[in-house]
């Protein structure tokens, strides 16, 4: 596992074993804002809600839940944010001295036990298989960041969307950096209404799928 800097100031990882980063080399932290936080915004901007619960496939290092948290705190949300994670990056490799308190909290935090991060932000990592994983709870938006359809072509079927679909609360928004077209007509498939959206730097689309609604 490498850590590599980003044209952002933001770091990434590359995977050996996946050929993959973790993020855009284009800037990690301007991506993870883009796709994923900006749906969390939108949900909590249109729903009004002030208890949200996300749900992400591919912790990784943990960046869209560190602005996830950070999105939450400052805008007085109470966060139920659980993630799965089959292959986690250890934790020398992701900590540093100069990390905060709340990036500390996140990666030091036990998997499969729920953590309390900050007042009113929760936080359950959960070692398994997206395949194998069966929901307890409805999310009101999912970050869908697994490595590529190109690498990864069977975390990108209808049959997992389907079950995602089924898992979200409605009004709920899945959000994912890939626009590539076998990825829309999968999520279509599943029953979403799918978007297009302009995507970050070095990106031209990404896909925002909604439940129930056109926008949520
Ligand atoms: C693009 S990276 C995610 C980046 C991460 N969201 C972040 O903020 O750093 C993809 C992640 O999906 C994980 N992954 C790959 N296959 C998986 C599977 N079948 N189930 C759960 N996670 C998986 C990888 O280990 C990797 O951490």
């Amino acid at each position: 596992m490498q850590k590599i800097p980003t044209s952002d100031g933001s770091f990434t990882y590359y995977s050996e074993q996946f050929s993959e980063n973790y993020h855009s080399l284009h800037g990690a932290k301007s991506e993870s804002n883009l796709v994923y936080i900006e749906a969390l915004r939108k949900l909590f901007e249109q729903t009004g809600k002030t208890e949200i619960c996300v749900f992400e496939v591919g912790f990784g290092s943990g960046l869209n839940a560190l602005l996830a948290f950070e999105f939450a705190k400052n805008n007085h949300i109470s966060l139920f944010y659980f993630s799965v994670e089959k292959y986690p990056i250890e934790e020398n490799i992701l900590l540093s001295e100069t990390d905060s308190a709340l990036y500390q909290k996140i990666i030091k935090s036990k998997w499969n036990v729920k953590a309390e991060i900050d007042a009113g932000l929760f936080l359950l990592k959960i070692k398994t298989d997206i395949i194998d994983f069966e929901f307890d709870r409805n999310p009101d938006v999912i970050f869908y960041d697994a490595f590529s359809p190109e690498t990864q072509p069977e975390l990108w079927t209808r049959e997992l969307f389907t079950k995602l679909f089924h898992s979200l609360n409605s009004p709920g928004i899945l959000s994912t950096y890939s626009s590539k077209g076998t990825v829309k007509q999968a999520l279509r498939s599943a029953g979403f209404i799918v978007n297009r959206l302009p995507g970050p730097q070095g990106k031209r689309h990404i896909l925002y799928a909604y439940k129930n609604s056109a926008e949520v």
